[in-house]
């Protein structure tokens, strides 16, 4: 069966095979997500059925098949708890997954309304919450019934479950009416769902695949005493019965929720053209990681109530709304293999390798599995079929597996126990997660590592040398340690230029960028240095400290290169400890380094011309203050934001931590956004941020 067959080729056979096909997948679909709680397919590939087949009843209006999805909501309640007849049914949404959609939609409503372009026609554009929709029966202002939709006629009777939710009141307040069915959504949040699922494998259980499946999951347990242990939420947005009316528009209504004492959707907008619509889409996109719960879209809905009537519904659902699916960012493929990379630090890094899959539009072959720890926690075994996620610009992750896919071949995945690339041997401390290679100098993945650290924006910045240039240099025996890199720039390296320019992916010009942009690096000023070297435990911050109270690049080289005498070794720890803000595990570290890489740091030393850092600046509003820059800043570069920054006092860290006390964060922002939120850092947008330098 070709399911990409247009319609016009097909005949009337043949559609109906097909929709014999779609209503039984459906249905077996259906069953899994509504009754079980365990899909075994993403929305979005389910979402194709469904579209299929109605493109396929519509271009065949002749058949007609009994069981259709398109006559049926959802599926029919699960046994084990009383069936609720709804008195108006829940109906369901129907789906767009593109601008021009919703714009079709705006057309369609206008002309169905006979609205002619000039006549506002108000939009509130509210998120569409990834969980399980339920409706409450309120009768004199008290929870009389509370029922899931089941398959939009009736549901199941939840009452006992959902009294331990502590967003569904049990009592109205202020001038409800006497009788009102309030709709919503009832979710886990984000953090809560990654608990319950932890607790779950401590339990020897298998975790839930996302938060909603969590949601209905623990919301429709027989027994009410698990659902209180699992917290739950509910946000409303809609309504059945009602005995008098709670407002003429969307926007009164909702008011008027919320002062029963419901929580609601947010954010919303009213939206009077399509641009609004696009604006709050793409604000509500980026929020998207965020946000403390699942959304997988965004809900329009007509402001004006009086017109819901009058537009009536289509295929069981509604046209004075509609939903806008984002595009979907799981995706699921084959763990092909387990690879791992050993780091600068020497951390080991299981990678895994997968068939290639695009999700949200980009392709991914590969995802971090962390460490050991994680592939026990996810149970997986190469040759799986692996869940993966991907949201904004987060890398990669696993999220799961299909134990029903799971082939007979599988292969049990072995971390090693010598490291990959020197094979020494692995350890792990005893407060850490990490398993590492302790051969710190002699390991060549962890040296090529910090030559790639060393070069990195943050470091020494010299443009052209990636990742792969660094690699290869490495492998040649051309570059092996940081002094290497400045001797290429030397005008005696000519033969080695020559070498170079001839491999493949390099040239002449690339070569002489390169030597440029080694000899433009050469003045450093000293925290750049010393963040530089890769020091564990000492990042951007802890250089600048360091550099702020030797002050004089010459003042610490001089220290660091007497450290072979023991006395001054005491002398240069006492200075470091009494470095406020720089850690014991900092201080160990820049001594245990210094010591064993004494010759490699004096040859880096006699071609690095060290420039004084600025001054701090006293009383500004940032002096003192530890900053991180994250998105895109629309009117200036990163690095002129930077250098306002640090000329006002501040220190620039390219991580978030708890010593962090402000996150800039401009156009998509990506997850830094959610981890401030989490460390409760201050937040600044870019306009904020500019003010502080009188400027807008
Ligand atoms: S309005 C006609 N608003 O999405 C149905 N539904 O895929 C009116 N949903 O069954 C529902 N967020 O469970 C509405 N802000 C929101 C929503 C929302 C999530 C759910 C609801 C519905 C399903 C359809």
């Amino acid at each position: 069966m070709d399911h990409s067959k247009h319609p016009s080729k097909m005949s009337e056979e043949e559609a109906l095979e097909e929709l014999i096909y779609l209503s039984k997948t459906i249905e077996y679909h259906d069953k899994l997500y509504y009754q079980n709680d365990a899909p075994e397919i993403f929305d979005a590939e389910y979402d194709t059925l469904r579209a299929r087949n109605t493109v396929l009843e519509k271009y065949f209006p002749k058949i007609s098949l009994e069981n259709s999805p398109s006559k049926k909501v959802g599926s029919k309640p699960q046994q084990g708890f009383e069936k609720v007849v709804h008195q108006v049914p829940m109906l369901s949404l129907s789906n767009a997954f593109s601008m021009k959609e919703i714009e079709e939609f705006m057309d369609r409503t206008r002309r169905f309304l006979k609205f002619d372009e000039n006549r506002l026609l108000e939009i509130l554009a509210e998120p569409k919450i990834d969980g399980l929709s339920a409706t409450l029966i309120y009768k004199a202002g008290n929870l009389v019934v509370g029922s899931t939709r089941g398959d939009g006629k009736q549901g199941e009777n939840i009452t006992e479950n959902i009294k331990y939710i502590e967003d569904i009141p049990k009592t109205l307040k202020n001038n409800f009416p006497k009788e009102i069915e309030v709709r919503g959504e009832i979710y886990i949040s984000n953090i809560d769902f990654e608990k319950m699922n932890l607790q779950r494998i401590q339990q020897g259980m298998s975790p839930f695949s996302n938060p909603r499946n969590a949601a209905a999951g623990s919301v429709r347990h027989l027994n009410p005493e698990v659902t209180k242990t699992r917290n739950l939420g509910f946000y409303a947005y809609n309504w059945g019965i009602i005995s008098s009316p709670i407002g003429k528009t969307l926007l009164e209504s909702r008011v008027a929720l919320e002062r029963f004492g419901f929580r609601l959707t947010k954010p919303t907008k009213i939206c009077s053209n399509i641009e609004d619509i696009k604006i709050y889409y793409e604000d509500l996109f980026e929020k998207r990681p965020s946000l403390n719960f699942d959304i997988d879209g965004v809900v329009y809905k007509l402001n004006d109530l009086s017109l819901y009537d009058r537009l009536g519904e289509t295929d069981h659902s509604p046209r004075y709304c509609i939903s806008h699916k984002f595009p979907p960012e799981k995706g699921a493929t084959i763990l092909t293999n387990v690879s791992f990379q050993v780091g600068r630090t020497g951390a080991i890094t299981p990678v895994a390798e997968l068939s290639p899959v695009t999700i949200g539009g980009v392709r991914v072959k590969r995802a971090t599995l962390h460490n050991k720890d994680e592939i026990i926690r996810l149970g997986i075994m190469k040759g799986d079929t692996v869940l993966v996620q991907r949201a904004g610009d987060v890398i990669p992750k696993i999220t799961g597996f299909i134990s029903a896919l799971r082939p007979k071949s599988a292969e049990v995945i072995i971390f090693p126990k010598y490291c990959p690339s020197c094979s020494g041997p692995l350890a792990r401390l005893e407060d850490e997660t990490i398993i590492r290679c302790n051969n710190m100098y002699l390991c060549n993945s962890q040296i090529l590592g910090r030559i790639i650290h060393f070069v990195s924006r943050d470091a020494f910045n010299i443009e052209g040398l990636g990742e792969k240039q660094l690699k290869e240099l490495f492998e040649l025996g051309i570059i092996q340690k940081f002094g290497d890199i400045f001797r290429l720039s030397s005008e005696k390296s000519s033969n080695i230029h020559e070498k170079i320019s001839q491999l493949a992916g390099w040239g002449p010009l690339s070569v002489s960028n390169i030597v440029d942009s080694i000899k433009n690096s050469k003045n450093q000023t000293l925290d750049r240095l010393i963040y530089s070297l890769g020091i564990r435990h000492v990042g951007y911050g802890a250089s600048r400290l360091i550099a702020q109270y030797f002050s004089k690049g010459s003042t610490f080289i001089h220290k660091v290169q007497e450290l072979t005498d023991k006395n001054n070794l005491d002398k240069f720890s006492e200075d470091l400890i009494s470095i406020n803000g720089l850690g014991d595990k900092a201080v160990k570290s820049i001594i245990k380094y210094f010591t064993n890489n004494i010759s490699e740091f004096n040859d880096l030393c006699t071609f690095v011309n060290v420039k004084k850092i600025r001054d701090i600046k006293h009383n500004t509003p940032l002096s003192g203050k530890t900053l991180v820059f994250t998105g895109t800043l629309e009117n200036l570069s990163r690095s002129e934001a930077k250098n306002l920054a640090e000329n006002a006092g501040a220190l620039i860290a390219s991580q978030l931590s708890p010593r962090t006390d402000i996150l800039v964060a401009g156009e998509r922002p990506g997850s830094k956004l959610k981890k401030a939120k989490d460390l409760l850092v201050e937040i600044m947008d870019e306009k904020q941020f500019l003010s502080l330098f009188n400027r807008t």
